[in-house]
């Protein structure tokens, strides 16, 4: 993270301000945006005034004003002679995709429920969850597909842009192979069982999820002919009562262990342990924080983690490698191979069973 010991008072003064005022910075911002600001000045290089972002918007000169002196407070604007131009900061949050995505993610899936973070914390429940979307369930995922169409979208959106991109690398490695059948629970959408058996015919995949995620895998599998290759099991995966189905050659879980608290994760891994034929594998495909080759990876990470515990669970968080590692082991698993930076940061952790069993 950036080194802050020779940072002078007053930057770290300034510093200490952008975050006490990050959630107004944020929705100015987001505004900035999504009210056609930053495109309009990024189409007029030299710049514009305020009456004239008001008059091509159509917009009030009190919202153009509101809206563009803090985004010049916020570095996204520049001021000069009263005419504004849009900055490289304005740039990545008009243009980036994973600004954009993180953007969607932060307001229409955390925004209102991180108020209750402390009480989510104190009493390791999804306090967020029970104020914003639902007071009846234990954690987010069996209500995914319920979702206010906003905050779906904008949870798919985030979750798929990540994954996608170590998809595919992913898939290089995974289609050599040769694997048979694939375990894998929380599939979701199917979007890595149709990547696969669509790469690697010879490969069926099972997927476990909650009853809303695999009738949509199944519509996917099934638009994409890949049907015959691909079930479903509707399953809650934190019964640990029940055991998964047997004899496969893979278990697959791509950003799913982050979903769980470790001694959850250990369970998982022991039944997945369980579900492989003798020389089986696990594969844990997980962004970990401390895996990151720029901070920009870590810093979306670790502030993912306060979404699980207002919105999702109450009690997971996004994991260091070290600590995955102790799970495996703890679970009777050991890591053979572990290949970093995938897609945006992914970290592929090939896991085969150990005789050390604790
Ligand atoms: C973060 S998503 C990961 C999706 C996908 N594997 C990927 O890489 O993009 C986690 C998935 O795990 C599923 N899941 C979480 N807890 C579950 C539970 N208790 N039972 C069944 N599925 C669960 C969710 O429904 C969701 O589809």
């Amino acid at each position: 993270m950036f080194d802050t010991t020779k940072m002078n008072a007053a930057d770290a003064l300034l510093e200490a301000q952008k975050i006490a005022f990050a959630p107004i910075v944020f929705q100015c911002a987001r505004l900035l945006r999504d009210w056609g600001i930053f495109e309009l000045l990024q189409n007029n290089k030299n710049g514009l005034s305020l009456e004239d972002i008001s008059k091509k918007l159509d917009i009030s000169m009190y919202i153009v004003q509101i809206l563009c002196e803090s985004g010049f407070s916020m570095g996204a604007l520049k001021l000069n002679d009263d005419i504004y131009t849009i900055t490289k900061i304005g740039y990545f949050l008009q243009n980036d995709e994973m600004t954009r995505v993180n953007m969607d993610y932060n307001h229409d899936v955390n925004y209102k429920g991180i108020f209750y973070l402390d009480e989510a914390l104190k009493t390791r429940k999804p306090t967020g969850l029970h104020k914003t979307f639902s007071k009846d369930e234990d954690t987010i995922y069996p209500i995914l597909t319920k979702l206010p169409k906003e905050a779906k979208d904008s949870w798919f959106n985030f979750d798929h842009f990540y994954s996608d991109a170590a998809f595919v690398d992913l898939i290089k490695i995974m289609s050599k192979k040769g694997i048979k059948n694939l375990l894998e629970p929380g599939g979701n959408t199917g979007k890595w069982s149709i990547a696969l058996t669509k790469a690697s015919p010879e490969t069926k995949i099972t997927i476990l999820d909650h009853q809303g995620q695999i009738d949509i895998a199944m519509n996917n599998a099934k638009a994409n002919d890949v049907e015959q290759k691909v079930k479903g099991i509707a399953i809650d995966l934190l019964d640990h009562s029940i055991p998964f189905p047997k004899d496969y050659d893979g278990v697959w879980m791509s950003q799913f262990l982050d979903c769980f608290p470790p001694k959850d994760i250990i369970e998982l891994l022991i039944r997945s342990r369980d579900s492989l034929t003798e020389d089986g594998r696990v594969y844990i495909v997980e962004p970990f924080w401390d895996k990151q080759s720029h901070e920009i990876g870590s810093y979306c990470l670790i502030n993912t983690s306060p979404y699980f515990t207002a919105l999702a669970n109450g009690t997971s968080k996004m994991y260091r490698a070290s600590e995955m590692e102790k799970f495996v082991h703890e679970a009777g698993l050991e890591v053979e191979e572990e290949i970093n930076g995938l897609g945006f940061g992914h970290t592929l952790m090939i896991c085969k069973k150990s005789n050390n069993i604790l």
